[in-house]
């Protein structure tokens, strides 16, 4: 089996000491009589660190702005008086600069006696042992001994904090170099620490100094990288001690897609650090990718395939062949009897590329239809559509990096700081260097109101009314004459442009004429348009809060609309940006998961594109486009859907109206569930096929700006396949053969039939580290920035984007407007997160809403609250919150017994059918006990719980449990 480490690893290790300068203008400097060119604004630290001249630091690193404290580090440079700190002196041309000399190792010594004097003597047991800078640095210096003795005033005595599930800080052994104070506000924008008091009374306090789970901190673990010592260190290496080998690989959470070191003793995974040479998250990450990871080996997953003949018998523990060739049998067998379509898949867009082609390959070649469809279809379905018809490719146009030249940040229906964490840091920095903000949303996420952030506007608009409010601000734009007149003449389609000049110029569109849809104050619309559209780079950032609507697509087009009218695409800066929300969103839409699209969003209905796929895959394809889950779901109730694979994805709970799914579940004949745990759709399957976590597999997963990064196996999978080896496994039961000996050769294939995909390979992965696509001939290294001279369709499609307002609206019996969405510590449907310890953080779906709503209904701060549509009731805490808008309620849905999709509807949009979650008209009132169908639920599931524990009582494979949901 290959096994790839990354070659660039130990270049990213070593620590500059300080950030890069990316001036053009260079200097050359003479360091210990080696010369150096670097760009002007280097440090001399710095300097030297890229000649390899290592000059000793404890309060400089190279994720952070030069601070100067310790004085470690200094030089002397000729012509100068005294010794300066060589982090803080730029680099100069002429200059000659010495780092090691007796001079300077007396001074060095000096300083280290001093931190040593207070500063507990337990290296051999103390857990950053072996990896500690100051240890290495007491080395390097030479230090023997400690004048000052270590009875006079110390800290040796002060209080430990072990409030946060998976760090400890311990203020003995703190040398106050404020790297954590400066990673929190330099690198993850919280500003939750400080240095508080003087002198040697100078101690790291978070918040008011509260302890760190009480303060704001939001347990990024920034801080506990950068401290030198082992007074923030990671609880599981205090437990097991130092990690011995790494191995790097990209986060399976957001669509950001951090990579990380799995640092591991041997086959365990002690710790994951964010990998500096990731090229989205550039070392840093969030409390789910660096710490949420005990998912992986908790008592929970399912490590046997189980088989059953109905949902209400016990599971049964067999072979993986056994398994199989039920699944097969049965699958056929419905074929046999109900006709080819009935049966289908869905592909997870938390599993790899190469997993998710794989599914949608079985499913067209084996199956012989094109029933697939994925967990796209509920949340970023839409953006296919929309930007595919206006910039001709389905996918985000920027990097993430991009956003630091951007003049203007508009986040539209977005929470980045809890949705996609390590983006919210890097915008937030933009915005504190002076980038404008503008936040379009019903509820005041936290980036309205950050640390030295001032935001410019909260548009605080009415649910459902995304499209009045994009059309108002196109309406400003043009009719205030501030559109981009030469990039349109030249990018655009002119009679497109015209035809939508016309449409949005009508008064009907100003913002003072759909105020009353919107609910945003005409003056502040104006105001945001004006900014967006005179800003010298403006890009738009969205998340499902635009496309989880009826009217999702005409949203997506709308913003499209917006960034070709003031002339903001192909450049850094600027640009259209949807920010996905599972770490494969795109990857699972690229890989031809959706009914109608074969890999890289080509039609089956394409004569020339399916002779390429049928050729290489041997088969005759269908040309009719299958169906799409919400068809699905219908067609199973109707009784001519009856099997479906299912790999990766928890229908039962992520979907909309949960009473219509359920039902659609019981009915199938045979659902097979390919997963880690026995989840929500898992209780309704009559197969379960155990899958891989991140960790124990290879392959590939494609952020939010199309890059393509890999995944590496650092550990074996714990049920003894990947994911991909079942898939392939099942395939060949089915009697369609596939032979792949690792994900790599399954992503050459993907490379010879996607376009965009050419030059794709796990050999081009290694060498350039990750790559963002469109990769082929005209672009062998990939696309950071796209549509640079023109688009795929040639020239920028105006859409015209009529306002219909949703079926779903406040009336008297469901007066106010449900909205959903997702925190930070929680992810998705919560299977992985929720056997972690971020349940410290969210261990329940709360119900909030505004104080006067809640005063109207007698609510109080965790009361119990009903909460009744149109398709639902069901109940949840009550949290009152200012963030909400009067009239407006929310919750998350990160736990299944919370039942939030019990309410939400299926009104989905017009154009692809991604359910409404985002508007659903509701009635809360105070209660005293859970919903019935909470109830029905939980008899459920203690039921299913009996049924597994029966399986493992009788293949005495692992004590007997009932777990909680
Ligand atoms: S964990 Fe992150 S948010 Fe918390 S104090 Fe450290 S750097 Fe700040
Ligand atoms: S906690 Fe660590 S990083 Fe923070 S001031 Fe103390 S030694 Fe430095
Ligand atoms: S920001 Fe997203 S990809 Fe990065 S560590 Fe957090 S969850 Fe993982
Ligand atoms: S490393 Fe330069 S002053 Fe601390």
């Amino acid at each position: 089996m290959l096994q790839y480490f990354d070659p660039k690893q130990q270049e990213y290790d070593k620590d500059f000491g300080t950030p890069a300068s990316v001036s053009e203008n260079l200097v050359t400097l003479e360091i210990d009589g080696v010369s150096i060119t670097v760009p002007e604004g280097t440090s001399v630290m710095r300097a030297a660190a890229l000649a390899d001249i290592n000059i000793p630091k404890l309060c400089a690193s190279d994720n952070l702005e030069a601070f100067g404290s310790c004085r470690i580090c200094a030089v002397e440079i000729e012509g100068r008086r005294g010794t300066p700190a060589s982090c803080t002196t730029p680099a100069e041309t002429g200059m000659k600069v010495t780092t090691q000399n007796k001079r300077l190792g007396k001074l060095r010594r000096n300083i280290m006696e001093l931190y040593i004097s207070d500063h507990p003597l337990d290296c051999l047991t103390c857990p950053a042992n072996g990896n500690c800078e100051l240890q290495d640095v007491a080395g390097e210096v030479g230090l023997r001994e400690v004048r000052y003795g270590f009875s006079g005033d110390n800290h040796l005595q002060a209080e430990k904090d072990h409030s946060n599930p998976y760090f400890s800080f311990d203020p003995s052994k703190c040398i106050v170099c404020s790297r954590c104070v400066r990673a929190c506000s330099e690198v993850q924008g919280t500003f939750a620490l400080t240095i508080d008091g003087r002198g040697f009374d100078s101690k790291v306090s978070p918040g008011q100094s509260e302890t760190f789970l009480d303060s704001e901190c939001v347990s990024c673990g920034a801080c506990v990288q950068a401290c030198p010592t082992s007074t923030l260190m990671e609880k599981s290496v205090i437990q097991a001690g130092q990690p011995e080998h790494s191995i790097v690989t990209t986060c399976a959470y957001c669509g950001v897609g951090c990579q990380f070191k799995a640092e591991m003793k041997g086959s365990e995974v002690i710790r994951m650090m964010p990998y500096k040479g990731g090229q989205a998250n550039h070392g840093h990450s969030c409390v789910k990718g660096r710490f949420a990871f005990g998912y992986a080996t908790h008592e929970d997953r399912i490590t046997k395939p189980m088989i059953r003949d109905s949902i209400d018998q016990p599971w049964q523990e067999v072979s993986w062949d056994e398994a199989l060739n039920f699944a097969a049998t049965k699958l056929r067998g419905i074929q046999e009897k109900y006709g080819r379509d009935s049966i289908g898949g869905i592909t997870s867009s938390r599993c790899t590329n190469e997993e998710t082609y794989l599914v949608q390959k079985l499913i067209r070649a084996a199956f012989g239809n094109n029933n697939t469809d994925t967990c796209a279809r509920v949340c970023h379905s839409p953006t296919g559509y929309g930007l595919k018809t206006t910039l001709g490719e389905s996918a985000g146009t920027q990097t993430f990096d991009s956003v630091m030249h951007a003049d203007a940040i508009m986040v539209i229906g977005a929470n980045p700081t809890d949705a996609h964490p390590v983006f919210g840091s890097l915008l937030k920095k933009r915005l504190r260097q002076g980038a404008k903000l503008i936040v379009a949303d019903p509820r005041r996420i936290d980036l309205v109101k950050t640390p030295h952030v001032e935001t410019h506007h909260h548009l605080s608009l009415r649910p459902g009314s995304n499209v009045a409010f994009v059309n108002a601000m196109a309406h400003v734009i043009i009719s205030e004459g501030l559109e981009d007149k030469a990039f349109i003449a030249e990018r655009c389609e002119t009679e497109a442009f015209l035809a939508w000049r016309s449409f949005i110029s009508e008064e009907r569109h100003s913002p003072e004429n759909t105020e009353s849809i919107t609910g945003i104050p005409a003056a502040e619309l104006r105001s945001a348009a004006r900014i967006y559209a005179t800003a010298k780079n403006a890009a738009i950032y969205y998340g499902l809060g635009v496309t989880e609507h009826s009217q999702g697509s005409s949203m997506v087009m709308g913003i499209a609309n917006l960034a070709l009218a003031t002339g903001n695409i192909g450049r850094e800066g600027v640009g259209v940006n949807p920010l996905r929300g599972q770490n494969n969103v795109q990857g699972s839409c690229d890989m031809g998961s959706f009914p109608h699209e074969l890999p890289g969003y080509q039609h089956v209905s394409d004569d020339i594109v399916r002779a390429r796929f049928e050729s290489a895959w041997g088969v005759k394809l269908d040309n009719e486009p299958g169906l799409r889950i919400p068809n699905m779901f219908d067609a199973a109730l109707d009784g001519t859907y009856k099997g479906m694979y299912c790999q990766g994805e928890d229908i039962a709970q992520s979907d909309p109206n949960t009473n219509h799914v359920h039902a659609a579940m019981r009915s199938l004949e045979c659902l097979v569930v390919q997963d880690i745990f026995l989840n929500e759709t898992a209780k309704f399957a009559h197969v379960f096929l155990p899958g891989s976590s991140f960790l124990e597999k290879d392959g590939t997963f494609t952020n939010a700006e199309r890059r393509i990064n890999r995944v590496r196996k650092v550990m074996p999978p714990l049920a003894g396949k990947q994911d991909w080896e079942v898939t392939q496994a099942l395939s060949n039961a089915l009697g369609y053969p596939m032979n792949y000996n690792h994900p790599s050769e399954i992503m050459d294939e993907i490379a010879q039939l996607t376009p965009t995909f050419t030059n794709v390979s796990y050999q081009r992965l290694e060498q350039l580290g990750s790559i963002q696509w469109p990769c082929n001939e005209a672009a062998p290294e990939g696309t950071p920035i796209m549509h640079l001279q023109s688009f795929p369709i040639g020239k920028g499609h105006f859409a015209i984007t009529e306002y219909v307002a949703t079926e779903e609206r406040s009336t008297r019996k469901y007066p106010l407007l449900l909205t959903t969405g997702r925190t930070l510590s929680q992810y998705n449907v919560g299977a992985q997160t929720r056997r972690t310890d971020n349940q410290v953080w969210h261990d329940d779906d709360l119900l909030e809403l505004h104080p006067q709503d809640a005063e109207d209904r007698g609510i109080k701060d965790g009361d119990w609250v009903g909460i009744t549509s149109r398709a639902g009731e069901t109940v949840m805490l009550a949290k009152i919150s200012d963030r909400m808008q009067p009239g407006v309620v929310y919750t998350t849905f990160h736990h299944p017994h919370s039942g939030a999709n019990v309410v939400t509807t299926d009104n989905s949009d017009w154009a692809t059918n991604c359910p409404e979650y985002k508007v659903t008209a509701v009635q809360a009132v105070k209660v005293t006990e859970p919903s019935d169908w909470q109830q029905r639920y939980h008899e459920f599931h203690q039921q299913q719980m009996i049924h597994l524990n029966t399986a493992r009582q009788e293949a005495g494979s692992g004590k007997p449990k009932v777990t909680g949901e």
